[in-house]
C-alpha cells in the first residue's frame, strides 16, 4: 500500500497557518509572532483542531493546552505511537520551526489514513504548548510538564513581563484543570518521532535531502539581576557612578569568552534579553536583568562555563560596586535517539534512496522531554542558510513533502509494532 503525501496541501496549510500573526510583513520573506495563550496562538490552535476534527480524529486538550490528536488503531489498548511539535513562535521568527512538525505530522496521519492500512496502535499528534521561551522564560514548557519535569506548582506561579501568571493566562485561555493533571507515565507512548526543519546550514552545505537525529544538546537557562545606582545622565559624575548596564556588558562580553574557551563547537552561549531599568535616556541605568541561554552536548563543560561565569559576577561586584543575583530557569541533560527508531529510519530511506546524515540536534526540541517517557528520534530538513528564528526562514515543499513521507513511513511501522 503507498503512502502519498499531499505536497500542495501541506505547503498551503503551512502558508495559512502563517497568516495567524499581527506582525508587520518585512518585504522578503514571511514574519510570524506568535506567543503562547495570545489572540493568535488561540485563533492558530482553533484552525488546527478543526482540520484535525475534518479528518475524523478525536481531539483532547490537557490543562496547559497541549493538544492530542488521535487516529484510533485497531488494537486502542497499546501504547500509541506519536508525533508531533510546536506552533508557537518568537518575536519576529519565521514559518516553518515547529510548525513543520505539526503540519506534517497532520499530513502523515492523512497519509496513513488514505492509504487503507489498517495499524495495530492509534498514531497520535501531538501539538505542545510554549516550546519557545518568549513567554514565561522557559523552554518546552509543554513538554516538560508531560514529562513531569517541571513542578506543577512551579509553573503555575511564572509570570510574564507584565506579572501575569502562567495559572491566570491558562484559565483566561480556557484551560483550567490542574498541572499536575498533564504529566503522562513513562511508557504512555511506544514511541515519539517529531519532524523539524535543521535550523543549522550542515544539510543544505552538504546538499543532503534529510537528517536523522542521534541526539539533542542540553540547554540551561538562568536569570541575573544587576543592581547598581541610577542617577541623573548629566549630573552623576564618572567615579561615582555604579552604572548597572556597564555591569552587564562585561558580563555579556565575558559569557562570550568563556564559550570561546572551551574550544568546542558544541559549546554556546547567548544572552538574547536585557532589561534596562528605568529605560530613560537621561538616566543611568539601575537595574538591568539579562537571560543566559547555555548549551552544550557535554553538561559538565557546560557548567564549568557557568563557574567562570559565576566568578566573573563575583569580581564585577567587588569591582564595580554592583549587587548581582543569579535565578536558576533550567539545566537539563541531553537525550539520546532510539536507535531502534533510527534503524528503521534508516531502513525506509534506504528502500526510497534517500540519502541522509546522522547529526546531533543543537537546538532543543520538545523530543528533549519527550525522551522521559518514550524511545524519541527527530527527522530533519534543510532549511535555506541554516536560517531559523528569523523571517527569511525557508524549507522546500519538497524537503517539508520527502522528510513528511520518511514520517508516514517510520509511523506506520512503529504502529505496526
Ligand atoms: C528552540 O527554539 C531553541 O531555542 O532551541
Ligand atoms: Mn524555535
Ligand atoms: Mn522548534
Amino acid at each position: 500500500m503507498t503512502i502519498q503525501i499531499d505536497e500542495a496541501r501541506l505547503r498551503e496549510e503551512l502558508a495559512e497557518l502563517a497568516t495567524f500573526t499581527g506582525v508587520e510583513q518585512p518585504s522578503e520573506g514571511t514574519a510570524v509572532t506568535r506567543v503562547v495563550f495570545t489572540e493568535d496562538d488561540l485563533r492558530a490552535r482553533a484552525w488546527l483542531k478543526g482540520l484535525a476534527e475534518a479528518e475524523g480524529f478525536s481531539v483532547r486538550e490537557d490543562a496547559v493546552g497541549n493538544t492530542y490528536i488521535r487516529m484510533v488503531g485497531t488494537e486502542p489498548e497499546l501504547p500509541a505511537v506519536a508525533t508531533g511539535s510546536h506552533m508557537d513562535a518568537i518575536p519576529h521568527a519565521g514559518m516553518y520551526d515547529g510548525t513543520v512538525g505539526v503540519l506534517g505530522g497532520l499530513e502523515a496521519m492523512r497519509a496513513l489514513k488514505q492509504s487503507g492500512m489498517k495499524l495495530r496502535r492509534s498514531v497520535e499528534l501531538l501539538l505542545l504548548t510554549s516550546e519557545e521561551p518568549t513567554r514565561f522564560g522557559i523552554g518546552c514548557l509543554g513538554s516538560r510538564l508531560v514529562a513531569g519535569t517541571l513542578d506543577a506548582a512551579r509553573a503555575d506561579a511564572m509570570t510574564d513581563k507584565d506579572g501575569t501568571t502562567l495559572a491566570e493566562v491558562r484559565k483566561a485561555a480556557g484551560f483550567t484543570g490542574t498541572l499536575d493533571s498533564v504529566k503522562l507515565a513513562k511508557g504512555h507512548y511506544h514511541a515519539w518521532v517529531e519532524l523539524h526543519i535543521e535550523q543549522g546550514p550542515l544539510l543544505e552545505r552538504e546538499g543532503i535531502p534529510l537528517g536523522l537525529v542521534t541526539s539533542i544538546a542540553a540547554p540551561a537557562g538562568y536569570r541575573f539581576t544587576i543592581a547598581g545606582c541610577g542617577g541623573h545622565a548629566g549630573a552623576l559624575l564618572m567615579p561615582d557612578r555604579k552604572d548597572a548596564l556597564c555591569a552587564a556588558a562585561e558580563l555579556i562580553l565575558a559569557t562570550e569568552r568563556h564559550a570561546l574557551a572551551t574550544g568546542a563547537i558544541d559549546t554556546v552561549a547567548t544572552v538574547g534579553t536585557c532589561d534596562v531599568y528605568p529605560g530613560a535616556v537621561n538616566s543611568v541605568p539601575s537595574r538591568v536583568v539579562l537571560q543566559l541561554d547555555i548549551r552544550d552536548t557535554e553538561p559538565a563543560r557546560r557548567e564549568s562555563v557557568m563557574q567562570a561565569v559565576r566568578q566573573e559576577c563575583r569580581a564585577l561586584q567587588q569591582r564595580r560596586g554592583v549587587t548581582i543575583t543569579e535565578e536558576f530557569v533550567n539545566a537539563d541533560e541531553p537525550a539520546a535517539c532510539s536507535a531502534h527508531t533510527i534503524a528503521l529510519l534508516e531502513e525506509i530511506c534506504a528502500d526510497a534512496g534517500i540519502v541522509y546524515k546522522k547529526m546531533v540536534s543543537r537546538a532543543y526540541h520538545d523530543s528533549l522531554f519527550m525522551a522521559q517517557i518514550a524511545p524519541i528520534s527527530m527527522i530533519f530538513i534543510p532549511c535555506r542558510g541554516g536560517v531559523s528564528h528569523k523571517p527569511d526562514e525557508y524549507a522546500s515543499p519538497a524537503d517539508i513533502a520527502r522528510g513528511t513521507s520518511v514520517l508516514a513511513a517510520v509511523l506506520a511501522k512503529l504502529a505496526e509494532e
